[in-house]
């Protein structure tokens, strides 16, 4: 393979990173798993890189009744099972900063106690700056919680002239469907300026999702072939080989359209389809993804089987080991119709995408991770080559590939050595790892590190949310009116009949997955 090395320019000075100012961050369902598995994790890289201030501290809240030393020695425990490399006095440095308060969500003496804990630690550990509040719980508490700040006057930023900032981090899923994502932006808008709100995507924080827009707008070769003249239809894939896990409760009421589609794949249908931004400013991109986004073809009520179709995973085998299928799976009712498979093609009605179709599909348990977006080019409209019998040349696809191998590559036809008209497909691969050597750092470093700095940036607006929920609701209503059932398909494969058919109808068919 064709290993392309980075050269040092002057640009290189851009990619220092600048550190956080001193924040308080306050997690709400501190004892849960999100932070378990990656929040700890990924405060502590921004800590190791010297990214964190000295003037910050931690204060965990749930209901689970610990004291500070408790709290601590689980938050050590789980950074040493998922992080081997930190020093014992790392360690201990970091999680000094950690302290608890246990309450109800729903008692008003609860916030009151934060706030007299708050002013206790700030004092403690001088800390005059921003006070991050993150919504770590779930999703039925976002409007309980806020709300309950917002009448404890917490949720007002820059209080008394202090200067300090408060920010609201919310995870997803936000709603589960417009009316919920209307009410709970009302809610919330109550006590928090738009300003103040940082819903996660937690794709958004992803390297190579961020490399979408470097790739397509500090570059001029791609930008003038990145449409309906040129390109023949695009492929957005988001394959997990996992199940639902441990994650069941909330899974079976979600499913994959609440849980991937709505979100991480509309975002990537955004972000690859917008129009070039005037500057890098949160809000200039935001604006162009929210325009992008009330572009998508709405579907009529008739039409709809024929643009989406859902799968459940059977039982099956995954690398040779055998698994149950979703009905079987811990927490999951065994009668569900929960879809854990989603596969949709969009059309974007707008200038440059008239007519080009997006498929766009997402599963659980299928044979590979693997998240990608494919962009194929039209078929060259007339072969020189007929009388060789080379009559039906292969597309040029351009794969931008998210995980498990973050890259680039081209595929393109050339001469082979041999007879005289000897051709074949050719790839020309960029992969970070060749060449930068480094692993990708996690997504919520980046998250976390931009919400102390105050950037919006890849975080989602109000209206981006709510424009993604109206695409989708009327999708999501008409297969509950109807009680469909998903198709089923084997743990492992690929994919299905009816979701092949959806591409194949149109004289096309997905990509092999490729991943691990
Ligand atoms: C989360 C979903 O948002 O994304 C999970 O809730 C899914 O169901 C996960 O497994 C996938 O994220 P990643 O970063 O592993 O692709």
């Amino acid at each position: 393979m064709q290993k392309i090395r980075p050269s040092v320019t002057p640009q290189d000075v851009v990619c220092a990173e600048v550190a956080a100012p001193p924040t308080t961050l306050v997690v709400f369902g501190a004892s849960g798993d999100l932070v378990r598995r990656k929040l700890l994790i990924s405060l502590l890289q921004i800590f190791k890189r010297g990214l964190l201030s000295e003037q910050f501290y931690l204060l965990g809240a749930g209901r689970k009744e610990l004291s500070d030393e408790k709290f601590r020695q689980i938050a050590q425990q789980a950074i040493q099972e998922s992080c081997g490399s930190v020093s014992v006095k790392q360690l201990e440095s970091f999680i000094d900063k950690f302290y608890y308060i246990s309450g109800d969500y729903s008692n008003a003496s609860f916030y009151s106690n934060i706030k007299i804990k708050l002013d206790e630690l700030d004092k403690k550990h001088r800390v005059d700056g921003g006070v991050l509040f993150y919504l770590a719980v779930p999703p039925f508490l976002y409007s309980t919680i806020a709300e309950h700040l917002g009448k404890a006057g917490l949720s007002c930023s820059d209080e008394a002239g202090s200067g300090r900032q408060v920010r609201l981090i919310v995870e997803k899923p936000f709603g589960r469907d417009l009316q919920s994502a209307v009410e709970l932006n009302r809610i919330i808008h109550r006590c928090f300026d738009e300003s103040q709100v940082y819903r996660i995507d937690h794709y958004l924080g992803k390297e190579t999702v961020q490399n979408i827009l470097m790739f397509r707008f500090a570059n001029t070769i791609f930008e003038p072939v990145w449409n309906r003249n040129f390109v023949d239809h695009i492929q957005i894939t988001i394959a997990e080989s996992i199940g639902v896990e441990h994650r069941g409760g909330y899974y079976d009421r979600a499913g994959a359209i609440r849980d991937m589609f709505q979100n991480h794949m509309l975002q990537m249908l955004a972000l690859v389809a917008m129009e070039p931004p005037t500057s890098f400013e949160a809000d200039h991109i935001r604006d162009e993804k929210v325009k992008l986004l009330s572009s998508i073809r709405p579907l009529k009520p008739d039409e709809l089987d024929s643009f989406f179709v859902r799968g459940q995973y059977g039982p099956g085998s995954i690398n040779g080991r055998a698994v149950v299928g979703y009905r079987a799976e811990p927490g999951i009712n065994p009668q569900s119709k929960t879809d854990t498979f989603v596969a949709a093609k969009l059309f974007i009605d707008n200038w440059r995408w008239k007519g080009v179709p997006f498929y766009l599909r997402t599963g659980k348990r299928l044979a590979s991770k693997d998240t990608e977006i494919a962009i194929t080019f039209k078929k060259v409209p007339h072969s020189m080559f007929l009388s060789a019998g080379l009559g039906d040349m292969p597309e040029n696809v351009l794969v931008l590939q998210i995980q498990p191998e973050e890259g680039i590559s081209l595929s393109f036809q050339a001469k082979r050595p041999g007879s005289k008209i000897c051709m074949g497909t050719l790839n020309m691969n960029f992969s970070y790892q060749d060449v930068f050597g480094v692993t990708m750092p996690e997504a919520y470093q980046r998250l976390l590190l931009d919400c102390m700095l105050g950037d919006q940036t890849l975080f989602t607006r109000y209206d981006g949310v709510e424009t993604a929920w109206q695409l989708l609701t009327p999708v999501i209503e008409s297969w509950q009116n109807r009680d469909c059932s998903p198709y089923e398909y084997a743990a492992g494969s690929d994919s299905f009949a009816a979701a092949d058919n959806l591409i194949e109808s149109d004289g096309r068919k997905w990509r092999k997955l490729t991943g691990i």
